[in-house]
């Protein structure tokens, strides 16, 4: 069989997806135009041609300008909508989002405006695709704990709705010990954990995701390669990595896929998923991360087999949730 149509029909989960990195061009600028927003692209093309990034600072600072054309209840609907399709296309089974409340909020929008239109669009692709989801509500690094605590504090009357919390945005300068606080009270709420740590920040920033925050995955994580110990923890535990390969090369935290890390700590038996992490920005959605990784690395059916298989052991659903797709 074809690798695109292996790829397609093996069952996956995307466990690492920020949904406002899913917005198109094209429906950044419908929605601007929709909502009255001033972009600081003139066009379509303008905008992707502005898609040339030096580090992850370089992305944010576009990803947070274009999450300005999301206002209303329906935007956040039809952006994740857009994805489902996508995701379904691509044999997803069942997609855990993140989302930034702080981006939004912090234009005025409400918090339950951006929840509302998401969880309705997790309703409706269950409904037509069957797709199965959760929300992971993501606090800005960059801002303060006591800024984090304020987001807590607006998600409080939906925390039914929120399954867990993670930590993303500019990674250098902020550690995840910055908030240790917030994560613990997360955990007393019975929230899950994750963090982004290993991106562009050192080994030792995946290992106080583990140690202070209690993450039960790391996302990314690519950079426990250079400390063999944290290696053979990350082996031994099983805890899971979310990488995204089409990201790392984008952000140039490897120059090309060819030069990825990826078979390399799938081969010293760490728990490794495929993702797409902001797939408008970085060239391809989830399939297309598993297809050109394959390419680049040699990985055989039989590895794609066993990283699909992970992402479906490492989502945050029961067993009795998992059983079909295994
Ligand atoms: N927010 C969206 N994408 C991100 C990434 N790759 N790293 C950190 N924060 C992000
Ligand atoms: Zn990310």
């Amino acid at each position: 069989m074809e690798l695109d149509t292996y790829v397609r029909a093996l069952p996956k989960a995307e466990l690492h997806l920020h949904i406002e990195g899913t917005l198109e061009p094209e429906l950044m600028f419908r929605l601007a135009a929709r909502n009255g927003v001033a972009l600081p692209w003139a066009s379509v093309e303008e905008t992707r041609a502005a898609y040339d990034f030096t580090d992850l600072q370089s992305f944010l600072d576009l990803y947070y300008a274009g999450a300005a054309a999301l206002v209303h209840e329906h935007d956040f609907f039809d952006l994740a909508m857009a994805y489902f399709a996508r995701a379904h296309a691509d044999g997803v089974v069942h997609a855990e989002l993140f989302f930034d409340p702080q981006t939004h909020t912090a234009r005025g929008i409400a918090f339950d405006t951006v929840l509302s239109g998401l969880e309705r669009a997790c309703r409706d692709a269950h409904a037509r695709y069957g797709i199965g989801s959760r929300l992971i509500l993501c606090f800005l690094r960059h801002l303060s704990e006591e800024e984090g605590f304020a987001a807590l504090a607006q998600a409080m009357p939906h925390l039914g709705r929120i399954h867990g919390v993670g930590l993303d945005s500019s990674e250098k300068g902020h550690p995840p010990s910055k908030f240790a606080r917030l994560f613990a009270r997360c955990r007393e709420l019975g929230l899950h954990v994750v963090a982004h740590a290993g991106e562009e920040g050192p080994p030792a920033y995946i290992a106080e995701a583990l140690d202070v925050l209690k993450a039960e995955r790391i996302d990314h994580g690519v950079r426990a390669a250079e400390d063999p110990a944290l290696m053979q923890r990350l082996a031994h535990t099983q805890v899971p990595l979310t990488v995204c390969p089409l990201s790392n090369v984008r952000l140039r935290v490897f120059p090309t896929l060819a030069q990825h890390n990826l078979k390399t700590l799938l081969d010293a038996g760490l728990k490794v998923t495929i993702n797409s992490d902001d797939p408008a920005y970085f060239g391809g959605y989830v399939a297309k991360n598993y297809i050109d990784t394959a390419k680049a690395l040699g990985l055989t059916k039989a590895d794609l087999k066993r990283i699909a298989r992970n992402s479906l052991e490492a989502a945050f659903v029961d067993d009795a949730a998992r059983a079909p797709w295994l």
